[in-house]
């Protein structure tokens, strides 16, 4: 099936992941500055202190990402680098870097995409309560305006936030994730602040006269183990798939949340402010069952029955297709790009140099099959970016999984591009019409 002309293939990555030189031109500190350094909550005591050295390395990425052929470049602004305390005057030396990062990928003819959270909340925010208070929405605000008064002149696309859920459920319900916060659905103000931070973020980007924004959401289909239960399947759909897109589509929110006293009448047409495409980002479907205890209705059984990748997630490019078409059925979308998908495995290089990576090559070209033919039913999907362009800081579990399709050796930061970089590279090529 046909792509859409100007369909924009890509890469994704985020600040925390790649930049490393967290001390340096004014940073603060992040939540996850402060968790990875908190013993025992990161595997084997890993931090993002150097990550892949991006900061410094930006111009030998961005060859890379030429050598691809790449369309577009999804990275996420580092708030803290922004505004280091997270409020007041814009710190100019970090909105500099991200200055010179677009202009380097403009010269290369990569359009930036920008995603303005990608989880690294200045840490004297989360010490004000962080997303559990309403007040961080509006900081989320002025942040956004503050690097699209220095960027909209040159960045198209932005994505206010990435995967709210996970920041909800990770980071304060269930504390794998900064900071850390074990509140269970004690936590669900965590949910609205971020989406109404989303909400006065697309109004601060359109008074800067922003034509593309959009919010990056996780959605994984949820399997009932047995017919029995089918509830708990549906209860996990709510909380993961629907809690951040009913809101931001349809104007209301699914169950769970109706009626919650932080939630203000006239937040939701703010959450609710036309958005000009959605952001899926899509690893694996999830089987349920009826919790034998515990807070949650729903507990999560494993997927036996299919290969996994290097996190153990069952590889399953069915689910993606059907995740599209419930999407498509369920609401009135607006365009869609795919701002993640992707897989680890433990990704060595060979005696002769060689990164055979042959079982991304596989997963990648699955799931963009699967994707091509949601398309082909008619779902309007836009682009397609894979997570990740190097090796990086997979959070909890520091540098262990690979996610790249360039190898990073942590000890040299040396790159080296694996078999699905070629791959991709002429998946590219090869989908481009010839000119
Ligand atoms: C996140 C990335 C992460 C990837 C793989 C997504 O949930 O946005 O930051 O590295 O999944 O776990």
């Amino acid at each position: 099936m046909g792509l859409a002309e100007g369909f924009r293939w890509g890469v994704a990555t985020a600040a925390y992941q790649i930049e490393g030189a967290v001390d340096e031109d004014g940073r603060g500190p992040s939540t996850w500055d402060t968790f990875s350094h908190t013993p025992g909550r990161v595997r084997d005591g890993h931090n993002g202190d150097v990550a892949c050295d991006h900061y410094h390395r930006w111009p030998e990425d961005i060859a890379l990402m030429s050598g691809l052929g790449i369309d577009t470049y999804r990275f996420s602004i580092a708030w803290p680098r922004v505004q280091p305390s997270g409020i007041g005057r814009a710190n100019a030396r970090g909105l500099d870097f991200y200055d010179r990062l677009v202009d380097g990928l403009l010269a290369a003819g990569i359009a930036p995409a920008a995603t303005l959270y990608h989880w690294d909340l200045p840490q004297p925010l989360e010490d004000a309560g962080g997303w559990m208070e309403r007040d961080t929405a509006y900081r989320f605000a002025e942040f956004s305006y503050l690097v699209a008064e220095r960027l909209s002149d040159r960045v198209e696309m932005w994505i206010t936030l990435n995967e709210p859920v996970v920041v909800m459920a990770y980071g304060y319900a269930f504390g794998v994730y900064a900071p850390g916060k074990t509140l269970m659905l004690d936590a669900l103000p965590a949910a609205h602040h971020q989406l109404l931070g989303h909400g006065l973020a697309v109004h601060a980007l359109r008074g800067r006269g922003v034509r593309s924004i959009g919010l990056a959401n996780h959605y994984s289909p949820a399997w009932a183990a047995s017919p029995g239960d089918q509830p708990a399947a549906d209860a996990f759909d709510t909380f993961m798939n629907r809690l951040f897109t009913d809101p931001v589509l349809l104007g209301r929110y699914p169950g769970l949340m109706a009626d919650a006293p932080f939630i203000r009448a006239e937040d939701m047409a703010v959450i609710a402010t036309p958005i000009d495409f959605l952001g899926v980002n899509y690893y694996q479907p999830t089987r349920l069952k009826t919790a034998s205890e515990g807070p949650l209705p729903f507990e999560i059984v494993d997927i036996t029955e299919y290969p996994t990748t290097g996190m153990g997630w069952p590889i399953v490019p069915d689910a993606f297709l059907s995740l599209l078409r419930t999407l498509d059925t369920r609401y009135d979308l607006p365009p869609l790009y795919i701002t993640e998908n992707g897989c680890s495995f433990p990704d060595e290089i060979g005696p002769d140099g060689v990164v055979d990576d042959s079982p991304r090559i596989k997963f990648l070209d699955a799931h963009i099959r699967a994707m091509r033919t949601a398309i082909g039913e008619g779902v309007d999907i836009r682009g397609y970016f894979t997570w990740s362009l190097l090796d990086n800081f997979e959070w909890s579990e520091g540098y262990h999984p690979r996610f790249g399709l360039v190898h990073v050796d942590y000890e040299t930061q040396k790159r080296t591009p694996k078999k699905s970089y070629g791959w991709y590279r002429d998946l590219i090529a090869s989908s481009k019409p010839p000119l």
